[in-house]
């Protein structure tokens, strides 16, 4: 990659970011398209944020993208806010043409699912009632599923988040309930689709959420969870011979989701997920 004197600038913010895989990932599409392109990453502090915005707008830069703790604060800086975006209250995208905030965490996890199976009609069990949660819910709604169960620990987030989904009257079946009823609801789930941290390293021998024996064969698993790439959770699926959806698929297409709103042009999914699987040592 050559960087000249028009090369166009695109970042990840957030606090802290140094670890972000999204930076090996963006850049080794801008490269096999041979654009004009760099992505780098920002150390924003909370209080920096507005200026952060600014500047971004002063210096030409053509995108960010948003993490933790800024995807909720900086809808205030934005002119635009992309529909579902709204209705998650939270951005991790800004496409600085018109200076617009969306959310690509939710069609990620849509994207890597649809590499299995579609979401649309399906019966879909989600454990977690957090910001994953909310972003993935919101567009399983959108995408027509056909009723959406939202277990969680507690469960007064879960029927807040549920009630919030039947308020955008995308879809008109949704449930809430305890995460330790988790095994009565997959009986009839097409797809389950974990968000908690359960499993996540460096507690990765935990007990999963629900074991081999709580899950059939036409079941779809998807864990958001990346770090394992194979999950307590997607290692029972295997062992049920459902079908695994990894974590580190949202992750790719949340970023080619970006890439294409950024560039108008088509994201080299195959080369971004070299490049997600080389920097994950996969
Ligand atoms: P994220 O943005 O990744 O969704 P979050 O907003 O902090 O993160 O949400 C984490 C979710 O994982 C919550 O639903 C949380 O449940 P509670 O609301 O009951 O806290 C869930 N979670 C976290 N640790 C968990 C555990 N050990 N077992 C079950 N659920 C857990």
């Amino acid at each position: 990659m050559e960087i000249k004197g028009s090369t166009n600038v695109v970042a990840l913010i957030g606090h802290p970011v140094e670890h972000s895989f999204s930076p090996p990932m963006h850049n080794a599409a801008f490269n096999d398209l041979k654009m004009d392109y760099v992505y780098t990453a920002f150390d924003v502090s909370p209080n920096d944020l507005e200026n952060a915005i600014k500047g971004a707008q002063a210096l030409s830069i053509k995108g960010f993208n948003v993490t933790i703790p800024h995807k909720i604060e900086v809808m205030k800086y934005l002119s635009e806010i992309d529909e579902v975006a709204g209705l998650i209250g939270a951005v991790n995208t800004i496409d600085f043409k018109n200076l617009k905030g969306y959310n690509t965490d939710g069609i990620g996890a849509i994207r890597a699912i649809e590499e299995v199976t579609k979401v649309k009609n399906k019966n879909i069990v989600i454990a977690g009632a957090g910001g994953a949660s909310r972003a993935i819910s919101f567009y399983l709604a959108k995408y027509s599923a056909d009723n959406i169960t939202i277990l969680n620990r507690n469960v007064e987030k879960a029927d807040n988040l549920a009630n919030d989904i039947l308020k955008s009257n995308l879809i008109d079946d949704v449930k809430s309930d305890t995460i330790s009823k988790v095994n009565d609801y997959l009986t009839d789930a097409d797809i389950l689709i974990n968000t908690t941290p359960v499993g996540m390293h460096p507690n990765v021998d935990v007990d999963p959420i629900v074991s081999a024996e709580g899950m059939h064969e036409d079941l779809v698993v998807f864990d958001a969870v990346y770090n394992p790439n194979e999950t307590v959770l997607l290692k029972e699926a295997i062992k049920a011979g459902a079908k695994p959806v990894y974590g580190i698929k949202m992750l790719l297409y949340q970023g080619a989701e970006s890439f294409e709103i950024w560039t108008g042009k088509k994201a080299p999914v195959d080369v971004m997920e070299n490049a997600l699987t080389r920097t994950f040592g996969l």
